[in-house]
């Protein structure tokens, strides 16, 4: 029972108790007397649906175990629904029913959002209640809120960075240990970053889920998965690595949405990026995310943190959950707004510099051979390295900057040239 005087109970339906599930029931539990004083709400958790009701699993007191998520979501003991439990279905009907029967819902689910964004936040401000989604984006930081608030003014020019932990601990082990791909990935699933299948991480869909959202939010547009951009870290070796650090870079893997001002497009993309070592993103190592936002009037702003992991996500959760239940007492909510369809630029039509690396036979005339295509695709070279590789040369050249059709038409060139023997991969430099 509330101790507190004027103390608004408001009863949780928690769908998922996995390892971010059991990390939020927990926090409310250890917090709630700090949140009651601070607030003036007692949260309590009501009802948990786990899907394996065979598996042992502890729950605070008066918590109701349940299995049919349908259940929790229709419930007059359940004021607000945390959904927890991930993927689209029936994660979206059941947010959708909630939304519905006007009951706030606060999600982590980053797959979802970023297919059917769009749809869910028209349901709840059709229903006038709270869809709060701050875990779905770098785990533990806070970074939609920021963007939905202390920057709603903001002219936002871009926000890029590191949104994926498992492939910036393999870039990390590959740059400072000189790892192959494969050693840091095996090590990465041996530390439980990397799951089993690693593709949705080191294919970059992860980020490009998570770049989606933050573009739409960032700019008021709707921005879905699969409008982005994406290209993973399977092709980069560890000599790219060490080449683009004696040209001054860090190759990191960035979720980037830029608003280009020549077209007034944006321009949103997942790739492995040249990041000036300079730049605060190239110090951000291991499994941590860290985003930088560019707005006219602010300036830079950089967000670090946990970008996984069952407590770091589990905060941001009970931060909205904190959020929505406030407004319920109060009868209000955030809007979130209008959104616009994104005017998105091909990636063939962005410029920014480039680093190529190329294995060619190391014999006269090769050189000229090469650069010879660079120039009749008017792609103007900034520096340039040669290593021997046995009787073969490894050839890098950074560029001015360039079109990125033109530059795809000098890969498809140097692929048919007999003196090229392998084209490496192609490394976007990010402005810092
Ligand atoms: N697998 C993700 C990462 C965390 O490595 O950052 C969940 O989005």
């Amino acid at each position: 029972m509330p101790s507190h005087p004027s103390a608004h109970v408001v009863r949780l339906g928690v769908l998922g108790h996995g390892v971010v599930g059991s990390a939020f029931v927990a926090l409310v539990s250890q917090q709630s007397d700090d949140i009651l004083a601070r607030s003036g709400v007692r949260l309590e958790v009501a009802q948990v649906c786990i899907r394996d009701t065979k598996k042992k699993h502890t729950l605070p007191k008066g918590a109701v175990l349940v299995s049919d998520p349908y259940a929790v979501v229709q419930s007059s003991e359940v004021d607000l629904v945390v959904e927890l439990m991930g993927g689209i279905d029936p994660a979206s009907e059941l947010i959708f029913a909630a939304l519905n029967a006007n009951k706030p819902v606060v999600t982590a689910n980053k797959a979802l959002l970023a297919r059917h964004g769009a749809e869910l936040f028209s349901a709840a401000d059709a229903a006038s209640t709270d869809l709060l989604f701050e875990a779905a984006v770098c785990g533990g930081i806070p970074l939609i809120r920021p963007l939905r608030e202390s920057l709603r003014g903001e002219p936002i020019t871009r926000v890029m960075g590191i949104v994926n932990g498992t492939t910036n601990f393999i870039l990390t082990k590959m740059s400072e240990l000189g790892a192959d791909y494969q050693v840091a990935l095996a090590e990465a699933q041996q530390l439980g970053f990397a799951e089993a299948d690693p593709t949705a991480d080191v294919q970059g869909h992860d980020a490009a889920a998570k770049i989606a959202i933050i573009a739409s939010i960032a700019f008021g547009t709707t921005v879905r998965a699969d409008d982005v951009y994406c290209e993973g870290i399977t092709k980069i070796t560890a000599a790219d690595i060490a080449i683009a650090h004696k040209f001054g870079f860090a190759v990191k893997l960035l979720g980037v949405a830029e608003l280009i001002s020549k077209s007034s497009k944006l321009s949103v993309r997942v790739h492995p990026a040249l990041v000036p070592l300079t730049n605060p993103l190239a110090a951000v190592r291991e499994s941590f995310n860290a985003v930088v936002v560019d707005g006219r009037a602010s300036g830079s702003l950089m967000f670090y943190g946990r970008g996984a992991g069952g407590e770091p996500t589990a905060s941001a959760v009970l931060g909205d959950v904190i959020d929505a239940a406030i407004n319920l007492r109060k009868g209000t909510h955030a809007p979130l707004g209008a959104f616009t369809e994104a005017k998105l630029l091909p990636i063939s039509e962005i410029n920014c510099e480039y680093m190529i690396g190329l294995e060619v036979a190391d014999k006269p005339g090769v050189l000229h051979a090469v650069t010879g295509v660079f120039a009749r695709n008017s792609v103007s070279i900034r520096a340039a390295e040669q290593d021997g590789i046995g009787s073969d040369a490894r050839l890098v050249f950074l560029t001015h900057d360039a079109k990125e059709s033109a530059v795809q038409s000098c890969l498809t060139e140097f692929k048919s040239l007999d003196v090229v023997k392998h084209v490496g991969a192609l490394l976007r430099v990010v402005a810092g």
